[in-house]
């Protein structure tokens, strides 16, 4: 079916970006094991409980348009799971903080894929007078973006350190 208007691109891009969370907890929850760090462990369950938050809420935001979440796949986000899981748990590493490094490369390529799909959304919401959506879409972006800062902090606060020194 086409997607004739604004209205339609703004339901379409709400249900590929629940798909795309889904996809990414799906992922972390497998990183978690592979990550030696503890503090990069918490950082991927919080991120995890984030993105349940994000999906609850997009989940009702297309309830209040009397849509469900659909069954939409992002190809994006397939494209990046599959990497990250590929180069994570897939390729061998001489030390477990190469690894770590690797690993937050590879979660920070999804978290900004999000990003964007948050920020898609919230400005389509704005032009539509969806306001109360926009705002609690913005929270959302605001979330991922200061969860994603939270695995550049470690990154450089110690883990590219001791893989330089691995
Ligand atoms: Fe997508």
């Amino acid at each position: 079916m086409a997607i004739e208007n604004l209205k339609q691109l703004y339901i379409a891009e709400l249900k590929d970006l629940y798909d795309a969370n889904e996809q990414a907890n799906a992922t972390v929850e497998k990183l978690i094991d592979a990550a030696s760090c503890s503090d990069l462990q918490d950082a991927l369950k919080r991120s995890i409980e984030g993105t349940k938050e994000g999906n609850a809420a997009i989940k009702s935001i297309l309830d209040s348009h009397g849509e469900g979440v659909g069954n939409a796949t992002c190809k994006g986000m397939k494209g990046l799971t599959k990497e990250a899981e590929e180069h994570v748990l897939d390729e061998e590493f001489g030390d477990d903080s190469v690894r770590d490094a690797m690993l937050i490369s590879q979660y920070q390529r999804m978290a900004h894929y999000a990003i964007t799909g948050y920020g898609t959304v919230e400005a389509f919401a704005k032009r539509l007078g969806d306001f109360e959506n926009a705002a609690t879409l913005e929270e959302c972006k605001e979330k991922t973006m200061e969860g994603d800062l939270r695995f550049t902090k470690l990154a450089h606060a110690s883990i590219n350190e001791k893989a330089m020194a691995a």
